[in-house]
C-alpha cells in the first residue's frame, strides 16, 4: 500500500479524489488536511468531515490549514461549488473531531510517524505545502513525492492561461515546485479529457448506496457550471480525481517528463505554470506533467470504486 496525505479544498472533484483514495487498497489515506480555495477555510474543513463521516472513516485524522494564500487575498470559486462548496448532496454532520493541529503539524505529525516516506497528493491551492516546506523543511526527504492538480501547459481555467489552484497562491506553487521534490502534474490537458459524461452520471444513480446516492447529487450540481457552451465540453471534467487514478493505475495515462515553474510576477499571466515541453530552457526536468488518459477506464475506475460502499 503507498502511504498517501490528502491536501484538498473540497470542492466536488477532490470529494471523488478522496473517495477514490479510500476505496482503492492500493492507497493507506493517512491524514486529510484543508485548504481554503474552492470555498473558505471552514467550509472546506467541514466538507472534508462530512465526507469522511459518509464514507465511515472517522479514523483519518483532519486538519484545518491556510486562511489566505502566502501573498494574494483569497478568493474562492462559489460558482463552481456553491454557497456550502459540496452544493448537491444532503451530507452528514461531521460526527468526529477534528485535530488538534494545524494542517502543518498534522502533516509533519504523520511524516514523522511514518516508517517509509509518504505520497502527498495536492487537489486545491498549494499555500500549506509550501508553508510546511518552509517550517519543517527537515522533513523533507520523508515526502516520496509530490502529486498535484494543477496548472495548464496552455489555456487556463479562471483566467486566459492560469488554472485556478495556482491561480489563487502562485507564490505557493512557485515555492513547490522548485522544491527538488519529485513531482506529478495533472494539468487542465488532461483533466479537461477526464469528464464524465450525462448518461455516466446517470449510471452512478443506479448504484444502490448512500455513498454513491451522495456523489450523483454531488455531479449533478457539479455538472451545471460546465454545461456553458464556451467550454466545449460533453460532461464535467473531474479534475482532481486524475491525481488519485495515476496513484493507482498509473498506465491509464500518458505523461512527459519536463521542468514546470510558475510565473508570479506577470500582470496578464500570474499564476501561469510553464511547462518547458520543448526543453529550450535546459532547466531540470522536475515534473511529469500527465497529458492523456484512458477516459473510459477512468470512469470505470470510478463506477468500481463507488460499488465498494455497499
Ligand atoms: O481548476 C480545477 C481545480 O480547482 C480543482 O482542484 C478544483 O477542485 C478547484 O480546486
Ligand atoms: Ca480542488
Amino acid at each position: 500500500m503507498k502511504k498517501i496525505i490528502m491536501d484538498c479544498d473540497p470542492g466536488h472533484d477532490d470529494a471523488l479524489a478522496m473517495m477514490l483514495a479510500i476505496a482503492n487498497p492500493e492507497l493507506d489515506l493517512l491524514a486529510v488536511t484543508t485548504s481554503a480555495g474552492n470555498q473558505t477555510p471552514e467550509k472546506t474543513l467541514n466538507n472534508a468531515m462530512r465526507l469522511l463521516t459518509l464514507m465511515h472513516h472517522q479514523e483519518i485524522p483532519v486538519a484545518g490549514g491556510n486562511r489566505t494564500p502566502l501573498m494574494k487575498p483569497l478568493e474562492t470559486a462559489g460558482n463552481v461549488h456553491g454557497k456550502s462548496g459540496l452544493d448537491g448532496a444532503e451530507l452528514p454532520d461531521p460526527d468526529f473531531k477534528v485535530q488538534d493541529l494545524t494542517a502543518i503539524e498534522l502533516i509533519a505529525k504523520t511524516l514523522r510517524e511514518s516508517v517509509d516516506p509518504v505520497t502527498l497528493v495536492v487537489t486545491g491551492p498549494m499555500t500549506n505545502v509550501a508553508l510546511f516546506l518552509r517550517v519543517y523543511p527537515e522533513l523533507k526527504s520523508k515526502i516520496e513525492r509530490i502529486v498535484f492538480m494543477g496548472g495548464a501547459m496552455g489555456l487556463g481555467n479562471w483566467t486566459p492561461s492560469v488554472e485556478f489552484n495556482i491561480y489563487v497562491d502562485p507564490e505557493a506553487a512557485k515555492i513547490v515546485l522548485n522544491a527538488g521534490i519529485p513531482l506529478t502534474m495533472a494539468p487542465l490537458n488532461v483533466t479537461h479529457k477526464a469528464q464524465i459524461l450525462k448518461p455516466e452520471i446517470a449510471a452512478v444513480g443506479d448504484i444502490d448506496n448512500p455513498v454513491a446516492h451522495a456523489f450523483k447529487g454531488l455531479l449533478d450540481f457539479f455538472e451545471v457550471y460546465h454545461e456553458n457552451p464556451k467550454w466545449g465540453f460533453k460532461g464535467a471534467p473531474l479534475h482532481d480525481p486524475c491525481t488519485i487514478a495515476w496513484l493507482i493505475h498509473p498506465e491509464m495515462f500518458k505523461s512527459e517528463l519536463m521542468n514546470v515553474d510558475v510565473e508570479t510576477q506577470g500582470e496578464l499571466v500570474r499564476g501561469e505554470t510553464v511547462c518547458d515541453y520543448y526543453e529550450l530552457t535546459g532547466k531540470p526536468k522536475n515534473t511529469e506533467v500527465l497529458l492523456d488518459i484512458d477516459r473510459p477506464a477512468f470512469i470505470q475506475l470510478i463506477m468500481d470504486s463507488l460499488r465498494t460502499f455497499g
